[in-house]
């Protein structure tokens, strides 16, 4: 399969200014807000690197800065409403305007409604739901008053279909952070904002060391049973999946808008 790492992008975000929502990555290796902040940069733009992990932010806006890129690190827990001002109105006091919002943020628990506490549950939604709720409500008025602005919201495949796992919580939160997205595509199209989704499907990312292994017997067999589910026979990377991000957030997807697009190698389309 080909490598995306380096890819050439230069010039198709120029002059616009993103912010990203977990850019970090939950492990060394590339994480899917990691590939995505660090390719918006390579695109041109100036990027808000923003993660509850502040050095995992510092890494994602250092890569960046050693590229030649413009980039600021900043820690921001995504269900906190001031800190998500905070970074609104840092990205306005730096760069004086937000084009693009992606919110990459998202975690998993296992669980049906039996197994899964309620504290956890909620956990899922506030992070999953919620920190794309209030991302949106403090970027929006900002959009707005530009007349313009893109918003690339990461869901999953596991919005729209059993994924394999005991994952009410998940399932719940990215199935409503697709029709949330769906809904701000309608109401504020007339005013030059658009807002897509992107619905990852298996991929080989930080994450699935962290957050999937304790499902398998190892971290190999973990992998290997991965790569068996997906249609090509293996997963994709997180440079799929920024890829995807940025010609969402581009000019050149200007009459795309209310799209939950899966990333996924076809996987949604399998029954066995
Ligand atoms: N890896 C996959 O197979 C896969 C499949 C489908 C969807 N996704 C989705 O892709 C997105 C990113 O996944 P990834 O694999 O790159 O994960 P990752 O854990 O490597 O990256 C997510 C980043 O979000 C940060 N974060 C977590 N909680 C936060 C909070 N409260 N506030 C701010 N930042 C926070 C983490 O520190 C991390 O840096 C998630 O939304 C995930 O659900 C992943």
């Amino acid at each position: 399969m080909a490598d995306l790492t380096g890819s050439p992008v230069s010039g198709r975000l120029n002059g616009k200014v993103a912010v990203v929502m977990g850019a970090g990555s939950s492990g060394p290796g590339w994480g899917n807000g990691k590939a995505t902040a660090v390719l918006f940069a390579r695109a041109g733009a100036k990027v808000l690197c923003a993660d509850i992990n502040p050095n995992a932010a510092e890494e994602t806006a250092g890569i960046i800065q050693s590229e030649g890129g413009t980039a600021l690190a900043l820690a921001c827990d995504v269900t906190k409403s001031q800190q998500v001002k905070a970074i609104a109105d840092a990205t306005m006091g730096e760069w004086g305007r937000i084009d693009l919002l992606h919110n990459n943020v998202g975690i998993a628990e296992m669980g049906g409604p039996i197994e899964l506490s309620e504290e956890k549950w909620q956990r899922v939604m506030d992070i999953n739901l919620n920190g794309a709720f209030l991302t949106c409500k403090h970027v929006l008025p900002i959009m707005l008053d530009q007349g313009s602005g893109a918003i690339v919201n990461v869901s999953s495949i596991a919005a729209i279909r059993w994924s394999g796992y005991p994952y009410a919580s998940y399932y719940a939160s990215k199935g409503a952070l697709n029709q949330f997205t769906c809904g701000l595509a309608i109401q504020y199209a007339r005013q030059g904002i658009r807002a897509n989704v992107i619905m990852p499907g298996l991929m080989d990312t930080p994450l699935i060391r962290q957050q999937i292994v304790g499902q398998y017997e190892n971290e190999e067999e973990m992998l290997r049973a991965r790569h068996e589910k997906s249609p090509t026979g293996r997963m994709g990377d997180a440079w799929d999946v920024a890829h995807a991000a940025l010609f969402l957030a581009s000019d050149e997807a200007k009459y795309i808008n209310g799209v939950c697009l899966p990333v996924d190698g076809g996987h949604h389309l399998k029954m066995a």
